[in-house]
């Protein structure tokens, strides 16, 4: 195994590459625009903000909303040069929150949403509003281990493997079409600390990888499948 900082040095390298090789293949074309939402640290934000900013994501971050007024990562997206939006849920229904985040994003041209952290349901307005354009980041294997404490849920099982999934959003809970799934190991020393950060380490290079395939021109889903003939990583 690599010294970790080696390993970085060597995925930031390729990430440069392969942003030069994209800006070569897409010259002058248009860039999605993405919408992100969170709820807390941002660290998948991040990733997609990095990735953007090294080219190797075609694609422009025009707003990241976060239903919770002090989440880290608004102050994480601002140094990014991204504009950000509190939009409270608190005393509000669930359906009301979406139309005015749907609202938010429409009026910026967004076109595909990624939950990063989001820690709340959307509701089928939202899910209606845009089909198949939204992607959501899981700490597992789905669809073993859906909902909250998913590291936790796989140590508890005992499972020898576990790792992480982007998949788009329906109206059920962790639930939608697969895009991408990493394995990660879960080693008989793991505590829920230390089995979370490994997997973390691959949510963030899966998630610009996933995002990626989605904006590819070939891909498309049929039922729960998903493809890509021309995925960018
Ligand atoms: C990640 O583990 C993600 O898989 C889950 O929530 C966590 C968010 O972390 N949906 P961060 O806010 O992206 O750091």
């Amino acid at each position: 195994m690599l010294p970790q900082n080696i390993e970085k040095l060597l995925l930031y390298s390729y990430r440069i590459a392969r942003g030069a090789a994209n800006r070569l293949r897409f010259g002058s074309m248009e860039r999605a625009k993405i919408g992100i939402l969170i709820s807390g640290r941002g660290s998948n934000m991040v990733a997609l903000l990095e990735a953007i900013r090294d080219g190797s994501l075609n694609a422009e971050a025009a707003l990241v909303i976060s239903n919770i007024e002090t989440a880290a990562g608004l102050v994480k997206a601002r140094d990014f040069g991204v504009e950000t939006l509190f939009i409270n849920h608190k005393n509000r229904i669930r359906e009301d929150h979406d139309r005015a985040m749907v609202s938010e994003l429409k009026k910026r041209g967004v076109s595909l949403v990624c939950l990063a952290g989001y820690m709340r349901l959307i509701s089928s307005y939202f899910v209606r509003e845009f089909p198949q354009r939204i992607l959501n980041i899981h700490p597992s294997i789905l669809p073993a281990f859906a909902g909250l404490n998913a590291q936790q849920q796989a140590l508890d099982y005992g499972v020898k493997i576990t790792g992480c999934t982007v998949h788009l959003v329906d109206e059920e809970l962790d639930h939608g079409a697969i895009i991408l799934q990493r394995a990660v190991d879960v080693l008989e020393s793991d505590t829920v600390e230390s089995l979370s950060a490994r997997i973390l380490v691959e949510e963030h290079k899966l998630y610009p990888e996933a995002v990626a395939r989605v904006l590819s021109e070939n891909f498309r889903v049929e039922g729960r499948r998903t493809f890509a003939k021309q995925a960018l990583s």
